[in-house]
């Protein structure tokens, strides 16, 4: 384990053998559809990645880079959109990849902004679900995890953009950023 984790919450096996299951049910969901599938940037690369090498309907990829957040552990809740998704996504069924749900003011800015551009869909897929800190009125339709009030890091989730190759997700020493 990393010499900054306090421990580890999710082990390698947990969220593998979780996002194969998620994958499956969106299989099933999305059949005869072909999708979207938006991930928003960098937190959801390795989540994104696991995710749609397990579906086996047809998709189209995209991504965004979106940031709320600047250097520290809580939201500033000001979205900045610094990479747009480069498709036309009126009348299509678009699918957001999400690494974790916090406030929920970047998902809930996210979905509004693809129905305004006239999308058929917006569905939302997130990793890690942090519910008790939701301020925003969204709630994810496909979840992996829900998971305590806790700073967390690794497969992708960062903090000061270290520790996102981390192959687990781990819990951040308050020592670290306190
Ligand atoms: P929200 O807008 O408050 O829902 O924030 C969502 C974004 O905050 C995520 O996409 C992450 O980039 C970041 N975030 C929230 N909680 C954590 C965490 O525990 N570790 C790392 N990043 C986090
Ligand atoms: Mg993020």
């Amino acid at each position: 384990m990393h010499i900054d984790c306090e421990r580890i919450m999710l082990t390698e096996e947990q969220i593998k053998e979780r996002v194969v299951e998620v994958a499956k049910q969106v299989d099933k969901d999305f059949h005869g559809k072909e999708p979207l599938v938006v991930g928003i940037l960098k937190g959801s690369i390795i989540f994104y990645g696991d995710f749609i090498r397990c579906l086996h309907i047809p998709i189209t990829l995209d991504f965004m880079v979106v940031s709320s957040y600047g250097a520290g552990t809580v939201s500033s809740g000001n979205l900045k959109i610094k990479k747009d998704v480069e498709s036309d996504v009126k009348g299509k069924d678009v699918i957001i990849i999400e690494d974790i749900i916090d406030s929920g003011f970047t998902l809930a800015n996210l979905k509004q902004l693809f129905v305004e551009r006239g999308a058929k869909t917006v569905t939302i897929i997130t990793l890690l679900d942090k519910y008790e800190r939701r301020t925003a009125d969204v709630k994810p339709d496909y979840n992996c995890f829900k998971i305590e009030d806790e700073f967390v890091i690794g497969y992708g989730l960062d903090y000061n953009e270290r520790y996102r190759m981390l192959p687990y997700i781990g819990i951040l020493k308050r020592s670290v950023y306190e």
